[in-house]
């Protein structure tokens, strides 16, 4: 397989990152996950007391403490300068705020200029809301994954529990749709799908057979 760009898009855990994995894995690819950037961004507003609402701030914040991956065997490490952020970015402060940074244009322009340097010379599996429609335009594969918010909260419900957190189902499923919302109407490069993506509705689907869905849409493709 030559190195083509493949972007995955979609809402709030219709599995983007688990099969984007997958699929870097099994072609030899670079995953790259641009939420990671955004929550990256909001982890260093929370840490440093900038508001989350200070657009200005937000940005210096990115070009004092850059966000960085690095690969390694056990999976993908997120840097912000030198601070090991993988974990932290996870947390519900982040992600229940994380939609308001990155509805900045100026936040999204530093990240996305970044994004594209990552994807310059191909190999790149990246997942987000507009790497098909705004990050990577050009790339040879576009994926929109999409489930219905029930499956998807349920994803996340039996995600917590095997790792021991608590939460509730209709709260997690309320956090999602709003996060969705948000996402899908912001001014800059809102949740959509690209015109030349293939829409993969993985409700009742087993992320194995998303999978072959996804690799059988890359050979017709390429
Ligand atoms: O994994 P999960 O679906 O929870 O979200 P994520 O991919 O980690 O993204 C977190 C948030 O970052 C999203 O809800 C969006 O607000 C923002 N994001 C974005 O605006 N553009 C992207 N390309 C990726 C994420
Ligand atoms: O990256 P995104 O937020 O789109 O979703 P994810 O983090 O890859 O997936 C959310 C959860 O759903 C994970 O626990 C996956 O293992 C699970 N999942 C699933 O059960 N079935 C699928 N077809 C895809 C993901």
């Amino acid at each position: 397989m030559h190195k083509i760009n493949i972007a995955i898009d979609g809402p709030a855990s219709s599995g983007k990152s688990t099969v984007a994995k997958i699929i870097a894995r099994d072609f030899g690819f670079v995953y790259t996950d641009t939420g990671a950037m955004y929550r990256g961004v909001t982890y260093l507003a929370l840490k440093h007391q900038v508001s989350f609402a200070d657009e200005q701030s937000l940005v210096k914040l990115i070009e004092k403490y850059p966000i960085t991956f690095k690969q390694t065997e056990s999976g993908q490490l997120v840097f912000a300068k030198g601070e090991d952020i993988t974990d932290a970015i996870r947390q519900p402060e982040v992600t229940n705020n994380v939609s308001e940074v990155s509805a900045f244009p100026k936040v999204r322009a530093h990240l996305v200029k970044a994004q594209q340097k990552i994807a310059v010379s191909g190999g790149v599996v990246m997942d987000g809301r507009d790497i098909g429609t705004t990050v990577l335009p050009d790339a040879e594969v576009k994926i929109f994954l999409v489930a219905s918010a029930s499956e998807r909260a349920q994803r996340r419900y039996k995600e917590n529990q095997a790792k021991g957190i608590k939460s509730d189902f209709a709260t997690l499923k309320k956090e999602i749709e709003q996060r969705d919302y948000t996402d899908s109407h912001r001014s800059t490069s809102p949740l959509r799908q690209a015109e030349d993506a293939v829409l993969v509705d993985t409700t009742g689907m087993t992320i194995d057979e998303v999978v072959t869905a996804i690799k059988k849409v890359i050979k017709e493709k390429v």
